[in-house]
């Protein structure tokens, strides 16, 4: 395990208090385990803005009836080979269907091939969900 600091932080007293109902809402159990979220999530988004690496999940749902929409899939998925680990595939009922794309790499192509999904005819929600890759 790695070394582990300590520090102390002045805060004004209101914002000390909000901060600490906010991770009680969130069932923190301590401020240290909410602080050390807050730093990683806040160097997450740097990597977001600054091109880095992630890893995370892509998931969307689409009605594979929609025209053409299927084979679209597979073309956008195929210009980001590079970056999909692996796609799992759910026939969720008749018409809809479920998937899960596992990615790693830059921040940018991550967020490209997200947004390249989202924008099809016929897809129905696409959530993205990413960690730092180191
Ligand atoms: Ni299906």
């Amino acid at each position: 395990m790695s070394d582990v600091y300590r520090f102390g932080v002045s805060l004004e007293k209101p914002l000390i208090e909000a901060f600490d109902l906010h991770i009680k809402a969130q069932q923190y159990r301590n401020r240290s385990e909410a602080i050390r979220d807050l730093i990683r999530e806040e160097l997450l988004r740097k990597k977001w803005t600054e091109g880095g690496s992630v890893a995370g999940a892509i998931i969307m749902t689409y009605d594979h009836h929609k025209r053409e929409l299927v084979s679209k899939l597979l073309d956008i998925q195929h210009d980001f080979h590079d970056i999909i680990i692996s796609t799992q595939h759910v026939h969720l009922d008749h018409d809809h269907c479920l998937e899960v794309i596992a990615v790693k790499g830059n921040a940018a192509d991550v967020e490209k091939l997200s947004t390249g999904l989202k924008v099809l005819v016929g897809v129905k929600h696409v959530s993205l969900s990413v960690s730092s890759a180191e």
